[in-house]
């Protein structure tokens, strides 16, 4: 095996996830375990559930992923002594679903003798562009679209990170997850609700387009959100039946326009040819298919991850991990949780 052998947890929302990514950059094993069924019936995540369940889940997904590892390299599993580094999510994220991740992280890490990192987990949205573009180089543009999160970042370097602006209130996953659950559509709302719009009409039903003439890279969702429900509410009051596909494709494409109107207007300021997409949204292919299309015919090049590597993973943990291990970027076992962490 190339060594070093770094081993990543993620476990900062509802998935438990492991990877091992060894000395040439190969993830070499990478385990999620979802929780999203028991969310679910609630309409989102909810903290308390989500801690019990990363406490109920680590050891097995731990065990799932050295037994990958050791697949790999032809043998049963790997052993806790072939580790050379654990990389954990330090946040941002839920603090009691942060904490399993991170006792497990320092558990390991002291039981081994080797080294602690703790990864940004935007980062780590980040950095799953590489798996589609190994060669992606600062500086670029990313725009990073989660359940949690809606920014867009002027990536001067790896590790240089400007944040060009931010949502004033809800993120565009939230958004999703909320206009889905108003429809009783469940959790999470994204998969659902870009499904049902692929059959819809995205001019249907006239949505407001917020911050889309703000001059900056703020964004607003909840009043798209409320927007919505009022429809909602308005047409079953009248008596009439909700079209949810061209529902779903007119709230969609609210979306779209502005997120890929900051995007152009960002690429330009920043004078960048790259561009990519990190978080759960970025798995969105009408999004994609506008990234694709809006920006590449500016001659900017368009870098979404994998659909898999999109929602929350530890092989994009594991890629942040390798480079801080081999930057010597640790942390001590007295690092705690940060649920507020920025980029
Ligand atoms: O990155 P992620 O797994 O967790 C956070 O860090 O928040 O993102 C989850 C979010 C959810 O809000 C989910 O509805 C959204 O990503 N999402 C989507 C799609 N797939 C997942 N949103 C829009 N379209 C999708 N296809
Ligand atoms: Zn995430």
């Amino acid at each position: 095996a190339a060594k070093p052998l770094v081993l990543s947890i993620e476990s900062s929302c509802d998935e438990t996830a492991m990877a091992v990514i060894d000395g040439t950059g190969e993830i070499v094993a990478n385990v999620v375990a979802t929780q999203i069924d028991f969310h679910a019936r609630f309409g989102g995540v909810v903290p308390e559930i989500a801690s019990r369940k990363h406490t109920e889940a680590v050891v097995g997904v731990f065990e799932e992923a050295m037994a990958q590892a050791g697949a790999h390299f032809g043998c049963k599993t790997l052993l806790v002594s072939d580790l050379d580094c654990v990389g954990v999510t330090q946040g941002p994220g839920l603090v009691g679903a942060l904490v399993v991740g991170i006792a497990f992280a320092k558990g390991l890490a002291a039981a081994a003798g080797i080294p602690l990192v703790g990864v940004n987990h935007l980062e780590g949205h980040l950095y799953a562009n590489l798996f589609e573009t190994p060669d992606l180089e600062p500086p670029f543009v990313a725009s990073l679209v989660s359940g949690g999160h809606t920014m867009l970042v002027h990536v001067r370097g790896w590790g240089d990170y400007e944040v060009l602006g931010e949502t004033i209130d809800d993120a565009v996953g939230e958004a999703f997850d909320k206009v889905a659950k108003a429809l009783g559509l469940g959790y999470p709302g994204g998969p659902v609700i870009s499904r049902l719009a692929e059959q819809g009409d995205p001019r249907a039903v006239a949505f407001p387009r917020a911050m889309l003439h703000s001059h900056d890279y703020r964004f607003s969702l909840s009043g798209l959100k409320t927007a919505v429900i009022t429809y909602i509410e308005a047409e079953n009051a009248a008596g009439r039946p909700i079209d949810l596909p061209d529902l779903a494709a007119s709230f969609q494409a609210a979306v779209i326009d502005v997120q890929v109107a900051k995007a152009l207007t960002a690429v330009e300021e920043c004078d960048v040819d790259d561009f990519c997409v990190g978080g759960g949204v970025a798995a969105n292919p009408a999004l994609r298919a506008a990234y694709r299309e809006r920006l590449g015919e500016r001659g900017v090049r368009v870098t979404v991850p994998p659909m898999n590597a999109c929602t929350d993973n530890a092989a994009m943990i594991a890629l942040v991990a390798l480079r801080d291990y081999h930057a010597g970027r640790l942390v001590p076992l007295s690092m705690d949780g940060d649920p507020n962490m920025s980029l």
